[in-house]
C-alpha cells in the first residue's frame, strides 16, 4: 500500500495507472462501516483510494476538531489488511490555501436537519469532497447512507456540476444491539450507549408502523419521538429521498432521519423506506 500526502503526487500516480479506481474518503477512526465501503470498493474496482482527512471546514466554531478521534496509526494498518492500494493522508496545508474559493451547500436543503443545527457544515463537507473527487479523478466513490443528508448533497453536487464520478450508496453497518456504526460511539460510556439504543429501537417502530399500513407522517414521528423520551432530541423528520417534505409516507421514496444528543454526543441515523 501507498501513502500519499501531496495532492499532486497523488494525481501524477494515478494518472498512470489503469482500470477503474475506487474511492472512500473518510475522516479516520476507520470502523465497520468503513471497511463496509472498502470492501465494496475493493469489489468492483480495480484500484482502491482510501482518503484519511480530518476536514476542519466540516466543524464549527467550538466543535469537537480538536477531540475527533485520531488513529493513525491503527487505520494504516485497518487499510493495508483490507487490500487499499493507496491511503491519501493530507494534511490541513496541503488541501487549504489562504485565500479560498468558496463552494456553498444549497439554502434550502443544505441548511434544514443537519444544516440547520452546524449551519455551513455542508459548505466545508462538499468543498472537501469536490476536492477529493478532482485530486482523485475516481471511476465511483462511496458514501454510507448512514449520513443521508450528507450523501444526498454530494449527489446533488456530482449531478448539479456534471461531475463525472458515480456516487456509490452503501448501507449502514450496525453492532449487533443495533446502534449505528459511528466514529463518534467510542465517546458514549455504556450507560449512555444503552440510551442511545432508543434511536434504531425508534426507527424500526417506524418501519413497523408503516408496514402495517400506517402512512401518516404526524402519527409516525409522534410515537417515534415517545420511544426517544429522555434524550435530547435534534430532530425526527420524515422526508421523501429528494431531502423535501411529505404528508404521507410512499414505499421507496422516503426516509426517516433523527438526531439525538448522548451525554455530549450527537447521534444521527435514518431508515430508507
Ligand atoms: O463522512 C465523512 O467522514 C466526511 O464528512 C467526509 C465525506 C469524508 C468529508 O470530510
Amino acid at each position: 500500500m501507498k501513502i500519499i500526502s501531496h495532492p499532486l503526487r497523488l494525481k501524477e500516480t494515478l494518472r498512470d495507472a489503469q482500470g477503474s479506481v475506487g474511492f472512500v474518503p473518510t475522516m479516520g477512526a476507520l470502523h465497520e462501516g468503513h471497511l463496509e465501503l472498502i470492501k465494496n470498493a475493493r469489489k468492483e474496482n480495480d484500484i482502491v483510494v482510501v482518503s484519511i482527512f480530518v476536514n476542519p471546514t466540516q466543524f464549527l466554531e467550538g466543535e469537537d476538531l480538536d477531540k475527533y478521534p485520531r488513529r493513525d496509526e491503527a487505520d494504516k494498518k485497518i487499510c493495508e489488511l483490507a487490500g487499499v492500494d493507496i491511503l491519501f493522508f493530507p494534511t490541513a496545508q496541503d488541501i487549504y490555501s489562504e485565500d479560498e474559493v468558496k463552494l456553498q451547500a444549497p439554502n434550502v436543503r443544505g441548511y434544514i436537519l443537519e444544516g440547520f443545527t452546524r449551519p455551513g457544515h455542508f459548505s466545508g463537507v462538499l468543498t472537501v469532497v469536490m476536492k477529493l473527487l478532482n485530486i482523485v479523478s475516481p471511476t465511483r466513490a462511496y458514501f454510507g447512507k448512514k449520513d443521508a443528508q450528507q450523501l444526498h448533497l454530494i449527489m446533488l453536487m456530482v449531478k448539479q456540476y456534471f461531475m463525472s464520478v458515480e456516487i456509490v450508496p452503501i448501507d449502514t453497518v450496525r453492532d449487533s444491539d443495533g446502534l449505528a456504526q459511528s466514529s463518534r460511539n467510542v465517546y458514549l460510556s455504556a450507560e449512555q450507549r444503552a440510551e442511545a439504543l432508543k434511536i434504531p429501537t425508534s426507527l424500526y417502530h417506524g418501519a413497523k408502523l408503516i408496514s402495517q399500513g400506517v402512512t401518516d407522517v404526524e402519527r409516525i414521528r409522534k410515537e417515534i419521538l415517545e420511544i426517544l423520551s429522555g434524550l435530547e432530541v435534534g430532530y425526527v423528520a420524515i422526508l421523501s429521498r429528494e431531502f423535501e417534505p411529505i404528508d404521507t409516507v410512499q414505499i421507496g421514496n422516503s426516509i426517516i432521519l433523527v438526531e439525538a444528543i448522548v451525554g455530549e454526543t450527537r447521534l444521527l441515523d435514518n431508515i430508507w423506506l
